[in-house]
């Protein structure tokens, strides 16, 4: 049984992901992945289905942010040998980590199938919501993965 603090939590993320997504027209996919011991597991997100639900920290740009401890914004993920496709026609991505007191606990990760779509204005604006969510992601990906969100 997901406690209900988990469950509220997730679903202020999932109204998050979707006001974000509808704030910005060139986004294709907005979503959250958790930061659980040495992988990165989708959270709520708007867009199509990714076959990346979960991420190994050795793996693609998802886990290149959290090594390096960095946000990143590839303006053409074709030039990214590293890159794990979403959806075919993505070409750029921006993933903003998301911390705690300090503690790395998860990312926004933003597709867009245009080149060069993240200027810094909008990177900005994500890391502010980041920043907001910090809370609330440390409170839900206690339970990510563990089943079926409510
Ligand atoms: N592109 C990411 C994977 C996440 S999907 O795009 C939603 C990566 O390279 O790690």
């Amino acid at each position: 049984m997901v406690p209900i603090e988990a469950r509220v939590a997730t679903a202020a993320l999932q109204a998050a992901m979707e006001a974000l997504h509808g704030a910005f027209p060139r986004h294709s996919w907005t979503g959250i992945y958790f930061l659980q011991g040495d992988e990165l597991v989708l959270g709520p997100f708007v867009g199509p289905p990714t076959e990346h639900v979960r991420i190994r920290l050795g793996r693609g740009l998802c886990g290149r942010a959290v090594r390096e401890e960095k946000d990143l914004n590839v303006g053409d993920v074709t030039s990214q040998p590293e890159y794990l496709a979403c959806s075919a026609d993505v070409r750029s991505e921006l993933i903003i980590l998301v911390r705690d007191r300090g503690e790395i606990v998860g990312q926004i990760d933003v597709d867009s199938r245009e080149a060069g779509r993240f200027p810094a204005e909008h990177e900005a604006r994500v890391r502010a919501v980041a920043e907001a969510l910090g809370p609330l992601v440390r409170q839900a990906r206690a339970t990510a993965g563990a089943g079926p969100v409510p």
